[in-house]
């Protein structure tokens, strides 16, 4: 039988790989989109997707209780997955006000429109057609870690993985880790999952989370970290490192996250949270450094690239600058993915030398997709945020 998803935030960098994903898979089904294409939606992310014909598009926000009941009301979706949220944590610090907005009360009009209509097919003895609602969170939630010397990760995660891993600290946060976020984004984002499970708890809506270290890959916006470093390579700017550069990021690629999110709709236990990581810790500098080889060395083998921005052939690691830091930056994040492994049998199949590298490729093969956000609101954004630090 077919299935009916409503993808909710997906013209943004995660949401629109999760639907190249989805689209492929050999499952009959249809796909309705909602996204509000905000700064950070783009609608040239899902363009090959709508012409297609996959997936149809609505404009709106999540936020609006008529738009959302008559999507579910017309639709009738099985799944019901959550990627719509403002994203950055600079931001967040910036003006908390847009995160509270989109990231609690976006989610609690999600919820509770599923929750209207399933109690109203309950009433009149008719089976729910809600399988599962999925709320996308994130590793933020739980706070931060301590950064020590670098060691071997844990043999259980290793042989789940089939190689070996280095941890910048003993501990990485499991599910039950108490929530403690330290930005208004992330606070958002906890404040959002514990609605999300008193909704299982309080009324059977069959929810489940996610909760996701760093993705990278491709369309990313950039005023995040590799996308922000790639693009200043190229046009030959300094390259902002927040603090020290030592704080610690798990970096997992955008497709080992979408497969999570799908194994997790499909097979994940309702009132469930479910972690996903790459186990790919690096400090900030050393992801800076490696960006400034992989660039310079990948313009010089692709002529129009090279006659287009020339300095990206001179990067040097003199390009680096250590600016001020981010207030309450978080120092480390590690993410234990054993219960993701053992219960839905997903494990992060990307290297991240390689995924980086690919990731580098797409952004030097996909220059109209950066110039189309580089050369807009973005410098108002880049001088506000990076002009006094
Ligand atoms: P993004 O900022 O690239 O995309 C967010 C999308 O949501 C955009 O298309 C935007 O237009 C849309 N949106 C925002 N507010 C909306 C609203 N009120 N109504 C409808 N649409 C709205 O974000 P991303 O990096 O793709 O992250 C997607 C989700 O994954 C977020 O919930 C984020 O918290 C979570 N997450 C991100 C990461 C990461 O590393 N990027 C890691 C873990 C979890
Ligand atoms: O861990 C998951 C989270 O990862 C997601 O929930 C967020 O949506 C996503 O934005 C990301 O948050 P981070 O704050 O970790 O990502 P960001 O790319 O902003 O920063 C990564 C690290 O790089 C962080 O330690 C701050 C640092 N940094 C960032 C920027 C933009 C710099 O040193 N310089 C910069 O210019």
């Amino acid at each position: 039988m077919s299935s009916t998803y409503l993808v909710t935030g997906a013209a943004g960098f995660i949401g629109s790989n999760f639907l190249d994903i989805l689209v492929a898979d050999q499952e009959d089904k249809r796909v309705v989109v909602l996204d509000k294409l905000t700064y950070c939606g783009n609608i040239m992310s899902i363009r090959h997707l709508i012409d297609s014909g996959r997936i149809e598009f609505v404009k709106g926000d999540i936020a609006d209780r008529e738009l959302v009941a008559s999507l579910l009301d017309r639709y009738k979706p099985q799944y019901v997955i959550n990627f719509a949220a403002e994203s950055h944590v600079d931001r967040s610090v910036d003006d908390p006000t847009p995160f509270i907005k989109s990231n609690f009360e976006g989610v609690f009009n999600l919820l509770e429109c599923c929750r209207r209509q399933r109690s109203a097919q309950l009433a009149s003895k008719a089976e729910p057609t809600l399988k599962k609602y999925v709320q996308i969170s994130t590793d933020e939630v739980y706070g931060d870690l301590e950064v020590c010397a670098p060691r071997p990760g844990h043999k259980d995660e290793a042989a789940q993985l089939g190689r070996t891993y280095e941890m910048y600290g003993e501990d990485a946060f499991t599910e039950s880790y108490p929530l403690k976020g330290s930005s208004p984004y992330s606070a958002s984002k906890a404040s959002a999952d514990l609605l999300t499970l008193s909704y299982y708890r309080s009324f059977g809506l069959p929810v489940t989370i996610t909760r996701c270290s760093n993705n990278y890959g491709p369309r990313q916006f950039p005023e995040k970290l590799i996308p922000l470093v790639i693009n200043n390579i190229l046009h030959g700017k300094v390259l902002p490192v927040y603090g020290q550069g030592t704080n610690v990021r798990d970096w997992i690629h955008v497709d080992d996250h979408a497969r999570g999110i799908l194994a997790a709709a499909r097979h994940g236990k309702p009132g469930e949270v479910y972690n996903f990581g790459g186990y790919s810790e690096k400090q900030n500098i050393d992801i800076v450094k490696s960006l400034i080889a992989i660039v310079k060395d990948a313009a010089a083998k692709m002529p129009s690239v090279a006659a287009a921005y020339p300095a990206a052939l001179d990067a040097s690691d003199s390009l680096i600058t250590y600016v001020t830091d981010r207030p309450g930056h978080d120092r480390r994040y590690a993410i234990d993915a054993l219960k993701a492994m053992t219960t839905l049998g997903w494990r992060p199949l990307m290297r991240f030398d390689e995924g980086l590298a690919s990731t580098v490729r797409w952004y030097l093969e996909n220059l109209d997709w950066v110039k189309s956000i580089v050369d807009g609101d973005y410098r108002d954004y880049y001088e506000h945020m990076y002009a006094n630090r």
